[in-house]
């Protein structure tokens, strides 16, 4: 597909992005010129996979296409039951509603916003432990997205009977999109069956972990990108998958798991709230173009187009002088806020601040990934922080071209040079949940 684009000015975009009162979220895509908001469901499909769309098979049961979404998800991932589900969360829901519950307590290397939010709402406490090396944005460590094995076992000791599952991201969107190394994938497999506790991959960006394992993990050198993933499935008791993002289709998902008595409670709750067990959520057509989708984005031509690219847009803004999270995660680039705007306290939103310079200097859509995001409230209403004030630049699949990505840095010389200018942002209105898609905002 082509899709066009269209160019505004900078006097326009100040009013769209004044109507969106200050969220991107609510801007219409029509005014955004680049569009870095997210990587997920904005990949463009191959023409492989349009001709398998046209051979959906929609029939309620047991259709063609879902035995050949079976047959794929099943050859990748080794688990038995599969439970296809109109996109991510709607796995989540199901699994961790299930698992969940009052005084249940989640572990993880950084839970996912829509993870957080499914796990919380269900009554239980979701903690993050990514190793101590995650926190220094500028060392070269190799696997920032590990989990730290040594305080996950101290949480086995100190919650018990407690702990519902252990879930690793990969990559750790949340924590700058780092890859998770097999080592450590093995370290928490082994520690999570020596206690019994359930392990769960959210394997939403699998191949793209599988190219830093291949490239930074010597004994895995030889191996192909989709023999590292298969290791890393085997490895866990169940996996969630958007397939929005490397699955390289504009909407899917699904649950795979092991355990048949979890499957089954599982399966209820699926044709419930999705669908028959044979399409959950997605239609025929859906399901063939996730089947092809997961083999093609294992290919290493297209692995290797990506994540270069990725690094590409980090290590020029780098240069130019924009703090970033280093190296470059595999989906996007995360931008440090806090440090390239000093003069705004985090009760300000440093990361708003950017995202909205960003559109208006240049026309580029981003995200905050911080205390918008991710912050609290103390019961006076003070804002406990996030731990960091990121900017993520998600880049959509196989849809800009270098071109694209040159125009991107240009704008963050711009973004620089009016740096000291930019001003911090207060919420006027929120809600309760995931607060940073709705919020509005004012600029102080
Ligand atoms: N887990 C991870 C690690 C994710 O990044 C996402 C979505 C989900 C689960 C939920 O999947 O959107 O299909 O319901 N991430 C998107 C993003 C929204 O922009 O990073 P979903």
């Amino acid at each position: 597909m082509v899709e066009p684009i269209k160019v505004t000015t900078q006097k326009e975009r100040e009013q769209h992005l004044q109507k969106a009162h200050f969220n991107p979220f609510l801007l219409q895509s029509q005014h955004v010129l680049i569009d870095l908001l997210t990587d997920s469901g904005t990949s463009a499909m191959s023409q492989n996979q349009w001709a398998a769309m046209m051979q959906g098979d929609e029939s309620y049961a047991g259709a063609r296409s879902w035995q050949k979404f079976y047959k794929a998800v099943h050859n990748l991932t080794g688990f038995e039951y599969i439970l296809p589900t109109h996109q991510g969360r709607a796995a989540e829901r199901i699994l961790y509603t299930y698992l969940g519950g009052k005084g249940k307590v989640f572990i993880s290397n950084t839970h996912f916003d829509t993870t957080r939010a499914n796990i919380e709402f269900s009554g239980a406490q979701a903690i993050d432990i990514p190793i101590e090396e995650a926190k220094d944005f500028n060392s070269d460590y190799p696997f920032k997205g590990n989990l730290d094995t040594e305080k996950l076992k101290q949480l086995f000791k100190r919650h018990k009977k407690n702990i519902a599952a252990v879930i690793v991201t990969v990559t750790n969107n949340s924590g700058g999109g780092q890859p998770v190394s097999m080592q450590n994938m093995k370290e928490v497999s082994a520690i999570c069956k020596k206690n019994k506790i359930l392990l769960i991959l959210d394997c939403c960006r699998i191949a793209e972990n599988s190219y830093f394992v291949k490239h930074r993990e010597k004994k895995y050198a030889k191996h192909s990108y989709k023999e590292i993933a298969m290791e890393m499935f085997s490895l866990a008791d169940g996996c969630i998958m958007s397939a929005k993002k490397d699955a390289l289709v504009n909407m899917g998902g699904f649950l795979a798991i092991a355990d048949k008595e979890l499957a089954d409670a599982c399966m209820s709750l699926l044709i419930i709230t999705e669908g028959f067990s044979t399409y959950g959520g997605l239609s025929g057509r859906d399901m063939e173009a996730i089947a092809v989708g997961l083999e093609e984005v294992f290919e290493a031509d297209y692995l290797n187009y990506r994540i270069k690219s990725t690094a590409y847009l980090c290590d020029h803004i780098k240069k130019i002088g924009i703090p970033v999270l280093y190296p470059a995660g595999g989906h996007a680039v995360y931008v440090d806020a806090k440090k390239l705007y000093p003069h705004i306290p985090v009760e300000q939103y440093p990361g708003q601040a950017l995202v909205c310079a960003l559109y208006e200097i240049g026309g580029i859509r981003s995200v905050e990934i911080g205390s918008v995001m991710f912050g609290k409230y103390d019961k006076n209403k003070k804002l406990i922080p996030a731990t960091n004030e990121l900017v993520r630049l998600a880049i959509p699949r196989r849809v800009y071209t270098q071109s694209h990505i040159d125009y991107v840095i240009e704008v963050f010389g711009e973004v620089l040079k009016q740096s000291k200018n930019a001003k911090g942002l207060k919420i006027i209105r929120e809600p309760a949940f995931l607060r940073h898609f709705t919020a509005h905002f004012e600029m102080i």
